[in-house]
């Protein structure tokens, strides 16, 4: 149950985990997310999360698979999405059920199906929905409600539950959320931008990104096909080419049924795709980065910072997965002041909230020595990385840390580094301004003096105005 460890994590995890799904949704369904999420207390460590959508809605007939059995999911192809387990949402309903023995509340409708209400519990021993009641009643609009009664401790973990919703404002800045506990309207925040991302592609799988287990579900759809075409049909990158040179040198016989392969035999076969060199670099269409501008517009107006400058890093990829990063760094008095920048950490538009000291992001964040960029001597400085790929290295289940990947370290730093840059040169031009500053002063009081002095020597009553003097003075130096 990672991520649902205490009644305070039981209930920020609930709500990410519908938030995520919600948010997939309205991606799937290319609209502007309108989430409402509702807290009701129903006793003193009892509470109810709602979250309702605007997204696609549910299909009446998937509705007990998608939320009542653990790895539901038959992905074929890859693509960036916040969900990629087929285990979150389950993962919350089955909390509520073993601490509140009570049914999670599904009301969805979609475009080409009527709205219909689901009461379901999940048979734990069978990995099975249980569908306690099923009926016919109209949504106001096509999206998705589901409603959770778990054990939640609602004042404590209320901070993070608002600090995520901020958060998710500024990776999904053309999102809007509002916040209501126990009927009440505590928070309405986002919309910053009115821009939607480009619809996300899904590709094939890449070869080298390939597993057991999706080996195993290829070929259970592939099961007669040769390996030649089996190869061709199921991953990118591959053509009629690519393969002869892979059976080639790897020896394989290119006419040899899928289904004749032995479990040994699938297992080296996933081996050498994985370890070969001669295919191309995986395709990056499936990926969504935040981009420049909608990133800068959600730092700018969650965190009014002062001064943003953002970084990226060019499409590369981890065992076959596509990786993209980008960064901003910031600086505002909002940000906590520290010898070390703030960081705040995304993968695929989520937030990473809890285990912020332990994980890739933090570890290169502390090898890099910003006192050469002179980090303490301005005023607070943040960095908010993102990070986005068909797969997230997670540390654990509760999706809260990533991963020491080679490839993931060394982006980060390098971005990382290209923004420490940045920070100096800002800091550099800062200072050259301030010295600006307490000159033109100096030389603004002796003008003065020489001013006045003047115009007792002329014999005259009215000192001139030296100020228009001054700045032609300044004026000039900095065009030199
Ligand atoms: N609000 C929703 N709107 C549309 N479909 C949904 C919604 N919530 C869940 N689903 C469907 O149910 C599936 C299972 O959700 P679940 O959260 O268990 O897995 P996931 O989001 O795919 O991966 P993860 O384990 O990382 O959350 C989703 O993949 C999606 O197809
Ligand atoms: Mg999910």
């Amino acid at each position: 149950m990672a991520g649902f460890g205490n009644p305070t994590q039981a209930a920020y995890s609930t709500i990410r985990e519908l938030v995520e799904n919600s948010l997939d949704s309205c991606e799937d369904a290319q609209t502007q997310p309108m989430l409402e999420i509702d807290i009701q207390t129903i006793n003193a460590d009892t509470i109810m999360i709602t979250v309702s959508d605007n997204g696609t809605g549910v299909p009446p007939e998937q509705v007990p698979s998608a939320f009542g059995r653990v790895l539901y999911g038959s992905k074929y192809s890859q693509q960036q999405k916040r969900g990629t387990f087929g285990l979150g949402v389950t993962m919350a309903i089955l909390y509520g059920q073993i601490t509140t023995d009570s049914p999670v509340v599904i009301h969805t409708q979609t475009h080409t199906s009527k709205g219909v209400l689901y009461k379901l519990l999940v048979d734990v021993e069978n990995n099975r929905p249980l569908v306690e009641s099923k009926e016919q009643l109209s949504r106001n609009a096509v999206g998705t409600t589901v409603t959770v009664q778990l054990r939640g401790d609602l004042k404590r973990s209320l901070d993070r539950i608002v600090e995520y919703i901020r958060l998710s404002t500024v990776s999904t800045p053309h999102a809007k959320f509002s916040l209501k506990i126990d009927n009440e309207v505590v928070l309405e925040l986002g919309g910053w931008s009115k821009t939607l991302p480009a619809p996300i592609r899904a590709t094939k799988p890449h070869p080298r990104s390939v597993d057991m287990e999706l080996l195993r579900r290829l070929i259970s759809r592939h099961s007669e096909k040769s390996l030649d075409s089996f190869l061709q049909s199921c991953f990118q990158k591959i053509g009629s080419r690519t393969s002869a040179r892979f059976l080639r040198f790897m020896n394989l016989n290119p006419n040899r049924l899928m289904s004749e392969f032995t479990r040994d035999e699938l297992s080296q076969l996933a081996q050498a795709l994985r370890k070969y060199d001669g295919f191309e670099r995986p395709d990056s269409r499936c990926l969504s980065t935040i981009g420049k501008d909608e990133f800068l517009t959600g730092v700018v107006s969650v965190f009014n910072a002062k001064l943003v400058e953002y970084a990226s890093r060019g499409v590369t990829e981890w065992q076959g997965n596509p990786l993209a990063l980008e960064a901003i760094l910031a600086i505002g008095d909002e940000f906590p002041r520290s010898d070390v920048p703030t960081l705040y950490r995304f993968v695929n538009r989520v937030p990473l909230l809890y285990d912020s000291s332990e994980g890739v992001m933090t570890r290169v964040l502390k090898r890099i020595n910003w006192t050469r960029y002179n980090a303490k001597s301005c005023e607070p400085v943040a960095l908010f990385l993102h990070l986005c790929s068909t797969k997230i290295p997670f540390r654990a289940a509760g999706k809260q840390s990533l991963a020491s990947i080679p490839e993931i370290e060394h982006e980060t730093y390098h971005l990382f580094k290209e923004l420490g840059r940045k920070l100096g040169r800002l800091n550099d031009r800062s200072r050259r301004s301030a010295r600006q500053v307490k000159k033109m002063r100096e030389f603004s009081r002796s003008f003065r003096q020489i001013a006045r002095f003047s115009t007792t020597l002329a014999g005259q009553d009215e000192v001139p105005s030296t100020d228009e003097l001054v700045k032609q003075l300044f004026e000039v130096s900095q065009d030199e």
